[in-house]
């Protein structure tokens, strides 16, 4: 990469930052293009936000990602932010144009991608489940909601933040969203029932960690996605895929919503397959 009069600049911000693997994906597909872009981690802790943001103004950044503890944070700096970004109630993208910053989100979008890629395609009427009841699993349903489904179940080891979360969004949307305990009785039930089942809880990492739903529930038909992407391959993929489950890892969400921020900033096709092996190989 050479650095030019001319290079653009943007970045992630966040607090770590150091375990980032976005300036890899990006500035190698700035590379792979020829575009003249460099893409900086920024290590910015909450107090120093709002300088930061007037900072990044000051020297023309063009775009940044938004990662842990800013997600929030950055909202009352904005001058638009877009309706994923609102009901996710956290940006991941500012876009900078003529001194306005503008908000998105793009997890949601990402999220589907990823699924898209795979060759599953959820249809208008199915149903799903969503494990965990974080900002992700927020980001997942509203996204699923886009898909027109019957019903979005949400299982939470804290029942309460399932339910919250429930009645929060169905009346955001109007989808009937439904939140219940993972030690449910129906809990069987609704695995059995539904087209597709996401975890979105961190704790699928622990690959010695029996996975959150029990996998014999599962029928064939399921098709088992996991947001969680260290390891590619998590204990509940790994025991999905045993049953004869279509499964999907969460790198194609890392990758896809990395890729649309690209468009967003360089209005470029981003080069995906390229964005994905840099990933997969820094995951090893
Ligand atoms: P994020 O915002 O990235 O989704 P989060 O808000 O920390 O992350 O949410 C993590 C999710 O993982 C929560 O739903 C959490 O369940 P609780 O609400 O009960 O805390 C879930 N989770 C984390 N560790 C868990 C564990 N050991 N067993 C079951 N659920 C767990």
């Amino acid at each position: 990469m050479q650095i030019t009069g001319k290079t653009k600049i943007v970045g992630v911000i966040g607090d770590p930052i150091e375990h980032s693997r976005s300036p890899q994906m990006h500035n190698a597909a700035f590379a792979e293009l020829g575009l003249n872009y460099v893409y900086v981690p920024f290590h910015i802790s909450p107090g120093a936000l709002p300088a930061a943001i007037e900072g990044f103004k000051a020297i023309n950044v063009v775009g940044l990602n938004v990662t842990i503890p800013h997600k929030q944070a950055v909202i009352p700096f904005l001058d638009e932010i877009s309706r994923d970004a609102e009901l996710f109630g956290a940006v991941n993208t500012l876009t900078f144009q003529n001194g306005q910053i503008k908000g998105d989100n793009t997890d949601g979008l990402g999220f589907l991608e990823g699924m898209r890629e795979t060759g599953f395609e959820l249809t208008r009427g199915e149903s799903a489940l969503v494990i965990g009841a974080g900002g992700s699993a927020r980001a997942v349903i509203v996204a699923l909601t886009s898909i027109g489904l019957e019903t979005i179940f949400v299982a939470n080891r804290t029942t309460s933040k399932a339910i919250k979360l429930a009645e929060d969004l169905s009346d955001a949307i109007g989808t009937s969203i439904h939140g219940i305990g993972l030690d449910d009785p129906q809990l069987a039930d609704i695995v059995d029932s539904v087209a597709l089942v996401v975890n979105t809880a961190s704790v699928g990492m622990d690959i010695s960690r029996p996975p959150l739903i029990h996998t014999e529930w599962l029928r064939p038909q399921t098709a088992v996605y996991d947001i969680v992407y260290t390891p590619p391959e998590t204990r509940l993929l790994l025991e999905a895929a045993e049953r004869g489950c279509h499964t999907i890892q969460g790198l194609g969400m890392l990758v896809h919503q990395g890729a649309i921020a690209f468009e967003k900033w360089t209005k470029t096709a981003p080069p995906v397959k390229t964005m994905k092996q840099v990933l997969q190989q820094s995951l090893h």
